[in-house]
């Protein structure tokens, strides 16, 4: 598959990438700061776009058969008031897999994006209030939008538990719709193992327009 990988200097974005690789896929890395991106292959392409600008993004989705987004937005103080990262990308995003005539988008979200989602006392009084509130939330909004507003789009939202460097388990992810995987376990859960379910969604195209929970095996 051709297959166009957004935030792939990031730790998850760069699973993705080593991931699709080892499966042969075309990848094209859209970054915007292509000196972060050390891979080198034959089939990866890395170019250089900004993600708030659709007219940057048009040439690079062109021709592509799905395009997965690990973007993500780095947590300040300011991110206890408002966030907007989720959005004021998605939007132009949208905007260019529209112009491009591609309609496949598989995104990184999170568990827990809604309120009374279900979670435990510790996220619900001290992680969402202090640290993760207002970027879920924001997370929430994007799902949200491309289920109301966007019913042309076959988007996957791929909800995370607590993300982590280490090397795939080679169980097969547990996965379910909803805020989180039922009952709750498998919350910490490598990058590499949702680089793998965020790729076979892309190759099945199973999970179209759903928000899949995930968690380890
Ligand atoms: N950490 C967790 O435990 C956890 C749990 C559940 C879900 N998630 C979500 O999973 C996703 C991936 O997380 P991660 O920790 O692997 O990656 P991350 O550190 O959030 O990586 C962010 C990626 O987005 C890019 N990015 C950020 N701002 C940008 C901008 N203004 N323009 C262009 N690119 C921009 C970064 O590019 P640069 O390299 O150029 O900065 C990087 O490639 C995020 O949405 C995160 O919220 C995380």
């Amino acid at each position: 598959m051709k297959i166009a990988v957004l935030g792939a200097t990031g730790p998850s974005g760069i699973q993705v990438i080593k991931e699709a690789l080892e499966r042969e896929h075309e990848i094209t890395a859209i970054v915007r700061n292509p000196d972060k991106l050390t891979e080198n292959h034959e089939n990866l392409k890395v170019v250089k776009a900004n993600i708030f600008d659709a007219e940057s993004l048009v040439p690079h989705l062109t021709g592509q058969d799905a395009v997965l987004s690990c973007l993500g937005c780095t947590p300040s103080w300011l991110s206890l008031w408002t966030v907007t990262f989720y959005m004021d990308s998605v939007k132009p995003v949208v905007t260019a897999l529209r112009r491009a005539n591609v309609n496949r988008f598989i995104f990184m979200s999170s568990w827990y994006t809604k309120n009374n989602s279900g979670e435990p006392f510790f996220m619900k009084w001290i992680i969402k209030p202090l640290f993760l509130g207002q970027s879920l939330k924001n997370m929430g909004e994007m799902e949200d939008y491309l289920e109301i507003e966007c019913p042309d789009i076959d988007y996957t939202s791929v909800r995370a538990p607590q993300l982590s460097h280490s090397a795939t388990t080679g169980t097969p992810v547990k996965y379910n719709e909803g805020q989180h995987v039922s009952p709750v376990s498998g919350f910490i859960i490598s990058r590499r193992d949702v680089a793998k379910f965020m790729l076979d969604a892309a190759e099945s195209g199973n999970f179209r327009r759903k928000c899949m929970a995930i968690g380890s095996g």
